[in-house]
């Protein structure tokens, strides 16, 4: 199977310019960038390769809801995939039940959705039951895995620039295909430097990629060695 890599840019960069600049630098076949929604329409124009992803999605079609984005919406800018449960949401307050809703409107109208999962520290430390755990509890919500990938992100690992163990992070892969049966994907400070210790696990099926998707060259990087797999 090939290997996907997943370009969460986050809230970077700061203008259209550089947003087309890094889409132009990172435009390869197994890539799907995700920038920030104002930057959909203009990474879209250049994009010749690469497939195009959001970063969030809400549940209701259209109406008075100040702020979102509707799966219409995405659809329309030719947006393939959609993250959705991502940690840093998740802190600022996303809710299980918000989640789900938002999985099953972004499924609905065929986008494929990357749910990230993921524990926190302190239920890291307490072993490797606890973790598998504390990520099944997450999945109570999932009803219908079609279009459904699923990222698992140990929220320790974002951004932190500490990793998994690829070992450990293979067992949780095992563990989640186990429960529902869809491509996973490993993230968290993956870089070039880890990335082929992830990507050579057979039950990892690529990264969903931070902070290094944001440096052309070190993406690049990571796109050759995914390429070896
Ligand atoms: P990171 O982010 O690679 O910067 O840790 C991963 C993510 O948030 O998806």
């Amino acid at each position: 199977m090939k290997k996907i890599l997943f370009a969460n840019w986050k809230m970077n960069p700061m203008t259209e310019n550089e947003a087309v600049k890094l889409a132009r630098a990172s435009d390869v076949k197994d890539a799907v960038l995700i920038p920030p929604f104002p930057f959909l329409k203009a990474v879209k124009n250049v994009l010749k390769n690469a497939s195009l992803g959001a970063q969030d999605v809400f549940y209701e079609e259209e109406g008075a809801y100040t702020g979102e984005v509707s799966p219409q919406m995405l659809k329309k800018l030719e947006v393939k995939y959609v993250v959705v449960g991502h940690s840093e949401r998740r802190r600022l307050g996303e809710s299980d039940e918000m989640i789900a809703k938002k999985m099953k409107a972004g499924t609905d109208v065929g986008l494929k959705v990357i749910l990230c999962v993921g524990e926190p520290l302190s239920v890291y430390k307490k072993g490797k039951k606890v973790t598998e755990e504390f990520i099944k509890k997450q999945f109570r919500f999932i009803k219908d895995k079609k279009n459904l990938i699923i990222a698992y992100e140990p929220i320790w690992a974002v951004g932190t620039g500490k990793n998994a163990d690829p070992e450990d992070a293979a067992r949780v892969a095992r563990f989640i295909k186990s429960i529902v049966s869809v491509p996973v994907l490993y993230g968290g400070s993956t870089n070039s430097k880890n990335a082929e210790d992830f990507l050579k696990k057979k039950e990892i099926a690529g990264l969903l990629i931070g902070g290094a998707s944001i440096d052309a060259k070190e993406f690049q990087k990571m796109i050759k060695i995914a390429k070896r797999f």
